[in-house]
């Protein structure tokens, strides 16, 4: 299962990252769910970059199904001591059955909360409640596919979401589920304290607009240093043209991972 011994490196690259390919494997690849590998570690890195600069708050999903990306999410929370909610209507997956796919993450003691119904039924007040009044670091957006509820998630995370907080906003640029792109696009046709700073692999990742030259720095970053096959194809693509890399919609700049 897990590997007992790791090889030593001075900075620790290499333990966290074994450490991640084994979560990632032995656990979250079991769940069922939806999520490029690709984005899975990049989601890693941003948690561990949250988790190391103390960034402190709860974390927040809308849409667990049966917690694939939230057992990512749950192993951040629990380092840090903080809670994690998940907001669904469980009609596909039942409460129970989600409990029973997080088995394999119970050793890690996330105090995990889950709250049943239709975001739209939920404001941000009572959401900030259901967190013991903490501002979430990290909100995954990724329930109704319907162009007003994404909307309606879209301005629940801009209401609560922490100052050095990260959104990932599921299902963007994908043909199957256009009403996101159409909520994402109407959100973005008005000032917002929401920013992109990265589109990995359909998921796009937004923050307060004052961080994000240093959340799209972080990401760049671990790009440069990851080793799988689709960093190795960014870091070609960045050197034989930037806008390769790089898009820029709403009036700003931002990363971009296919
Ligand atoms: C695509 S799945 C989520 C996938 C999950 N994040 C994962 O990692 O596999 C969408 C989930 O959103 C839930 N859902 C759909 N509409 C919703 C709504 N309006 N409010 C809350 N949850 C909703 C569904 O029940 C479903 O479990």
């Amino acid at each position: 299962m897990f590997r007992k011994k790791v090889e030593k490196f001075p900075d620790g690259v290499a333990e966290r990252r074994h450490e991640d390919t084994d979560f990632y494997n032995e656990i979250v690849t079991k769940i069922p769910g939806w999520l490029e590998e690709a984005t899975a570690f990049r989601t890693f890195d941003i948690l561990r970059w949250q988790e190391e600069g103390g960034v402190k708050g709860p974390i927040f999903e809308i849409g667990v199904f049966a917690g694939r990306y939230f057992s990512i999410l749950a192993r951040s929370a629990a380092r840090n001591g903080n809670p994690i909610l998940g907001l669904d209507t469980f009609q596909y997956v039942t409460r129970p059955a989600v409990h029973h796919h997080l088995e394999s993450i119970k050793h890690l003691g996330a105090d995990i909360r889950f709250v049943e119904g239709f975001s739209t039924s939920y404001g941000a007040a009572e959401l900030l409640a259901l967190m013991d009044g903490g501002r979430p670091r990290f909100i995954s957006i990724d329930g109704s596919h319907e162009r007003d509820d994404v909307f309606w998630d879209l301005r629940l995370a801009e209401d609560l979401l922490a100052q050095k907080g990260v959104v990932a906003v599921d299902d963007f640029i994908n043909p199957l589920t256009l009403g996101v792109n159409d909520a994402v696009n109407a959100f973005f046709a008005f000032p917002r304290n929401l920013a992109p700073f990265a589109y990995i692999r359909n998921k796009l990742f937004l923050c307060r607009p004052s961080h994000a030259g240093a959340a799209t720095a972080f990401v760049e970053s671990a790009l440069m240093k990851a080793q799988d096959a689709t960093s190795e194809k960014w870091r070609q693509d960045a050197a034989a043209d930037r806008n390769r890399v790089e898009a820029r919609m709403w009036g700003k700049s931002f990363l971009i991972v296919c």
